[in-house]
């Protein structure tokens, strides 16, 4: 009888160097380092040559790091020009993310070869590129010319330089960072794992990238942040105009949620049954991020009804350790940044992107298929029946 574990829950499928989420401590460890160590004082250069090449960076190679995805950030005219056809169906972000990463074989000469060198390069190339083509996306959705990249701002600078042209205030842009090194890997997730699996068929790394875009458009992976952010806003109004408390109408929309059997996005995580250690280093930024620029009440709302969530979660399903997740405080890090809900997800996929293509590097060197098996429940004994007879 075969043993069969839906959603591969709690299942081991290979090893990884990357990342390690401790679910029961509430502990996460990049590359080496705790999260609250590593995050808030890195550079986003410096994460990706931690999981690519398992240490920091001394200065010359971090300049070389930053020198040689500088040089790659812009977009081909033939990336653009399938951007302006998304633009015209007013796709959302993280589809025209998708395309546009698709585009990018174009400009490879041998997108098939899989040499170690040349991944590397191609690595650097798509992950130089992910931010012009959210940036560039969105201002041609906006009607709006696209913004050429810098040469000389950071990642995420010249990110919300490329939205607006102007440069960004030093501590949006350094929280924006702590951001994009937060989440850039976390375990075997499911974008993370898609990549895998499809890069374990020998296939190019655009595929696998690729199919890992689309695996963090779902709901229940990267498009959390929106809603969340979404059930704030519609709790404050609700309050403001009904002049009841922000708790009071907390307390009714998350019980109606609930009872409705609705869930509450930012909330639950299939790994953690403690709180997801991200929401510490996230929510001390957004809380400097919101202060700074006078949303301070903002937070303190969020943080009301966060309150709210967990204790009706408790409540509507007793001891299932359902906690506060990354996307909830991503949210808040991400507004306070200046950044629209429609572009949480696609700026999820600018940092997670260092991790896919990291673990791509590991899924190639360990050259293994993975081809799990299925159990069969249909009908074994069919009798054929002839098109004119049925
Ligand atoms: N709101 C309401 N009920 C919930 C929630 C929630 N946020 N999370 C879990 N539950 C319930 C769920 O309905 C289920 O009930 P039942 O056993 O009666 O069907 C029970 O709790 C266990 O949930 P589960 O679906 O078995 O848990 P899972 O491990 O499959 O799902 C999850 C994890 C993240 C998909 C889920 O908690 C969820 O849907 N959360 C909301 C979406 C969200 O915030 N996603 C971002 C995840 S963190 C980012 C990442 O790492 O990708």
């Amino acid at each position: 009888m075969a043993v069969i574990i839906r959603g591969l829950r709690d299942v081991y499928v290979t090893e990884t160097r990357m990342s390690l989420v401790d679910g029961e401590a509430g502990r996460l460890i990049i590359g080496g380092w705790p999260v609250e160590a590593i995050a808030p004082n890195a550079c986003y250069e410096e994460m990706l040559h931690v999981l690519w090449h398992d240490r920091l960076p001394n200065a010359a190679e971090l300049k070389q790091l930053r020198q040689d995805i500088t040089a790659q950030r812009a977009l081909s005219p033939r990336t653009i020009e399938a951007l302006r056809w998304a633009a015209d169906k007013h796709l959302p972000p993280m589809d025209a993310l998708r395309l546009g990463a698709d585009t990018l074989c174009l400009e490879d000469p041998a997108p098939g070869d899989r040499d170690q060198a040349t991944n590397l390069k191609r690595a650097i190339a798509i992950v130089a590129r992910f931010p012009t083509i959210v940036a560039t996306y969105w201002r041609l959705m906006n009607g709006q010319a696209p913004i050429a990249p810098t040469t000389d701002l950071g990642h995420a600078e010249n990110f919300l330089y490329m939205l607006d042209g102007k440069k960004p205030h030093p501590e949006a842009a350094r929280g924006l960072e702590t951001y994009l090194n937060t989440v850039i890997d976390h375990g075997m997730n499911n974008s993370t794992f898609t990549a895998r699996v499809i890069i374990s068929t020998r296939t190019d790394m655009y595929s696998a990238i690729v199919g890992a875009v689309g695996a963090m458009k779902g709901p229940l992976h990267g498009g959390a942040p929106e809603p969340a952010m979404d059930m704030v806003f519609e709790i404050r109004d609700r309050a403001a105009q009904s002049g009841r408390s922000v708790a009071a109408e907390a307390e009714d929309w998350v019980r109606h949620t609930l009872s409705a059997g609705d869930r509450i996005m930012g909330f639950g995580h299939r790994v953690y049954k403690v709180r997801d250690p991200r929401c510490d280093v996230l929510g001390a930024v957004a809380g400097e991020l919101l202060q700074r620029t006078g949303k301070g009440r903002l937070y303190e709302d969020a943080r009301t009804i966060e309150s709210a969530v967990l204790r009706l979660m408790e409540e509507h399903r007793p001891g299932r350790g359902i906690k506060t997740n990354v996307e909830f405080y991503t949210a808040l890090v991400l507004h306070g940044v200046g950044l629209t809900p429609e572009l949480f997800p696609s700026t999820f996929a600018i940092s997670r992107v260092g991790g896919w293509t990291a673990h791509v590097f590991e899924q190639i060197a360990e050259d293994q298929l993975v081809r799990p098996q299925v159990a069969y429940v249909g009908s074994d004994n069919r009798e054929w029946v002839p098109l004119e007879a049925r």
